[in-house]
C-alpha cells in the first residue's frame, strides 16, 4: 500500500498546508499528517487543538489521517511503516532548510524518500508565521486561513491585541 506522512507544525494550519494535503492524498492510498510535539517549543496552539483543527479541515478527504508526533520523524514513519515524506515547497527560499532536513532524514534512514510539492502559486507567499503576525495586531487573513481558524486565532489573541 502506497502511504506517506506529511509532517509539520501546522501552528496553525494555512490553506497553504490544506491545498498540499488535498493535492498529495490524490497520488496516495494513505496520507498521514502528522503534527509535530515539541516540548522545546510553544506553540500558539496545543498539539491537541492543531490536530483538531487539520480533522476539520480534512474531514471531506477520506484517506487523509492526522497523527501527533514528537521525537524523530524518521522514526515516526517506521513506526506507521511509511517510506515517503511529502514537504510543500515554496519559494526558492524554502530550499535550503528542506535540502538540509531532506538530506538529514535521508542519513538517519536511507530507505525513506522526501518528496516536494510546489505550492500553488497564489499561496507561494504563505507561512503559519506570517498569519500568526496578522492576527495578532488583528489583520485581515481572508484567503490565507479557513474561517473555522480564523475563529480560533481571534479567540487566542482576544484582549492580547498590542
Ligand atoms: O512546519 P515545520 O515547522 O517547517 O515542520 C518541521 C518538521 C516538523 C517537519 C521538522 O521539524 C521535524 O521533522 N521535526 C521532528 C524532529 C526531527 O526528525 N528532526 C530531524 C530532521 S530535521
Amino acid at each position: 500500500m502506497n502511504k506517506a506522512i506529511y509532517p509539520g507544525s501546522f501552528d496553525p494550519a494555512t490553506n497553504g498546508h490544506v491545498d498540499i494535503i488535498y493535492r498529495a492524498s490524490k497520488i496516495v492510498d494513505t496520507l498521514y499528517v502528522g503534527v509535530l510535539e515539541n516540548p522545546s517549543k510553544t506553540p500558539l496552539f496545543t498539539s491537541k487543538e492543531r490536530v483538531e483543527q487539520l480533522k476539520c479541515l480534512t474531514e471531506g478527504i477520506s484517506n487523509v489521517e492526522i497523527v501527533c508526533f514528537s521525537g524523530l520523524l524518521v522514526d515516526f514513519a517506521e513506526k506507521l511503516n511509511v517510506k515517503t515524506i511529502i514537504r510543500g515547497l515554496r519559494a526558492t527560499s524554502d530550499f535550503e532548510y528542506e535540502f538540509q532536513m531532506a538530506l538529514t532524514n535521508k542519513q538517519l534512514s536511507p530507505d525513506i524518500e522526501t518528496l516536494f510539492i510546489s505550492a500553488s502559486v497564489n499561496l507561494q507567499f504563505l507561512s503559519s508565521s506570517m498569519v500568526r503576525e496578522v492576527a495578532m495586531y488583528g489583520g485581515k487573513l481572508d484567503g490565507m486561513v479557513d474561517e473555522m481558524i480564523k475563529k480560533a486565532l481571534e479567540d487566542k489573541f482576544k484582549g492580547k491585541r498590542v
